[in-house]
């Protein structure tokens, strides 16, 4: 066996599943260039056959990059299967991911198939994507409530006809560790061809267990690809966090003993872009990126890292791309500083034309801002990357008057297919007025379902970062805005909500 763990990164499919964290293309393709910078060893990029829009997201990242693995979802079809290998076909290094469901549960009430059926069917997509692919992964869906003999079984029979990797979900979350871990273990013990695959967990955070979870099922069962997704990403509770397991498996080296390919300063910026983008936002606890994560705020944790940082740090900020210096740039700093400390934070633009709209934006911040931080870096880069050519509305202009007793009011600026329009409207306070004065001429009556600020550096001189849930129709998007004024911020995350709304992403899910 191997002392590698192979990180296999599910952002970009298991992580686009939560509500509202639908990417585009280019959106998913920066990144996927991330994901490579960090030297992630698979990419799932989607599931290509649930939609035109994720057939060319695959076949996009596929093409662009060269470093990591570039895998597909594909249900145990013949159809899904070839759709997934022609949008694979520029890779460099493909994988087909097939799956079918093994519970009896899933077997009987979703797929309403005998256990028969589906150990044919799995056998025979198994041998038809090896036909296409070198490297195919296998999930019996929800396999950790499957049973037990069933599922040697099939994955037996799934490893002779060619599967290279043996994925074991726990697909709702149910497992504790040494359960799973032990799970993992007996199938690998009784199953007489098991040395032929890499056995790998994928266990969803429902009981807020997934990183406990995969590594029980690392160090008792003895796989050897963990799959995961940054910020933890993924429907309902989310999935195993990519970092956390990353920075686990690296500080505890002396137990688990393991190496990995990640280069682990690059974690930092790939949090900010995935949850930039989704707006889906980071809990300010949450471990290695969230913003407390290497603050000592208590008086003798500050004197202790003071005298020796170890006497409270396990990690070192730098490792995971804080970085020691906090005050970063300001109004006086040149481009090159600017270029430079993108650089420190592992940040690459695409283009030098990207990269002079980013200072553009940065001079601007710094016009109104004093002290310019990394985090306010890393927010004016995602968010130069989450405005799209063919946005239907853009930010222009807010005013907006409140004082004490008196109804707020707000007259707004925004573009609307390129044509200026200018609304006004009163309301409860200053951002409802706002994004009520917006209403008025879209008329879109979505609901809001959620409406969050976080303050992107921590103090009152920070950029305030909004996140606007809408639902309409159906359908749940996620907008992201950031302004040190925390209205304007409010208008601009609530344009680019219904610029998603706007946008007629139609397709299959997965495991429904
Ligand atoms: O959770 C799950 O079962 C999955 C499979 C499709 C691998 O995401
Ligand atoms: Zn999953």
């Amino acid at each position: 066996m191997t002392d590698k763990l192979i990180i296999f990164d599910t952002t970009l499919r298991d992580g686009e599943q939560s509500p509202g964290a639908s990417m585009t293309r280019d959106e998913k393709l920066r990144i996927a260039r991330q994901l490579e910078r960090l030297r992630v060893d698979v990419i799932e990029a989607g599931f290509a056959a649930s939609s035109e829009g994720d057939f060319l997201a695959v076949k996009a990242i596929a093409d662009a990059i060269t470093e990591s693995t570039v895998c597909s979802l594909s249900r145990a079809n013949d159809r899904d299967i070839s759709r997934a290998a022609e949008a694979l076909k520029g890779a460099k290094n493909a994988r087909i991911h097939t799956f079918i469901a093994t519970s009896a549960l899933h077997m009987e009430k979703k797929l309403r198939m005998t256990p028969d059926q589906v150990f044919e069917q799995a056998k025979q997509s198994v041998r038809f994507a090896r036909n296409l692919v070198a490297d195919v992964e296998f999930s019996p869906e929800d396999g950790y409530r499957s049973d037990v003999d069933f599922l040697c079984r099939i994955l037996e029979a799934v490893i002779k006809e060619g599967a290279t990797t043996i994925n074991v979900p726990d697909t709702v979350g149910y497992a504790v560790p040494e359960l799973y871990g032990n799970f993992i273990k007996t199938l690998r013990e009784r199953i007489p061809n098991s040395d032929k695959a890499i056995w790998s967990v994928h266990c969803h955070n429902d009981l807020g267990m997934a990183v406990a979870n995969s590594l029980a099922g690392v160090q008792i069962g003895g796989a050897r690809q963990v799959e995961c997704t940054i910020n933890g990403l993924g429907e309902r509770a989310g999935n195993c966090s990519l970092e956390e397991i990353v920075m686990a498996v690296k500080t505890r080296k002396d137990y688990f003993g393991l190496t990995l390919g990640i280069e682990t300063q690059h974690i930092l910026a790939a949090s900010r872009m995935v949850s930039q983008t989704t707006g889906f936002v980071v809990q300010p606890n949450k471990a290695v990126v969230g913003a407390n994560a290497f603050a000592h705020a208590s008086g003798i944790h500050q004197d202790g890292v003071l005298k020796a940082r170890d006497t409270y740090e396990i990690m070192r900020a730098e490792d995971v791309g804080w970085s020691a210096n906090k005050i970063v740039l300001g109004k006086l700093s040149g481009r090159n500083a600017f270029k430079q400390r993108l650089q420190d934070l592992g940040v690459e633009l695409e283009s030098e034309a990207e990269t002079n709209a980013a200072f553009t934006r940065f001079k601007e911040l710094a016009d109104r801002k004093s002290d310019i931080f990394d985090e306010d870096i890393l927010a004016l880069v995602s968010e130069e990357s989450v405005s799209h050519e063919g946005d239907v509305f853009g930010f222009v202009k807010l005013s907006q008057h409140s004082e004490t007793g008196e109804r707020p009011h707000a007259a707004i600026v925004f573009t609307d297919n390129g044509k200026e329009i200018s609304c006004d409207s009163d309301g409860n306070g200053p951002v409802d007025a706002s994004l009520k004065a917006i209403e008025k001429h879209v008329k879109s009556g979505a609901e809001m379902v959620l409406y969050s600020v976080n303050a992107i550096s921590g103090s009152t001189e920070s950029q305030g970062e909004v996140t606007v849930r809408l639902q309409n129709n159906g359908r749940i998007v996620n907008g992201v805005g950031s302004d040190p004024d925390i209205v304007v911020a409010s208008a601009k995350a609530y344009l680019s909500a219904l610029n998603k709304l706007q946008s007629k992403a139609e397709r299959v899910m997965a495991q429904g």
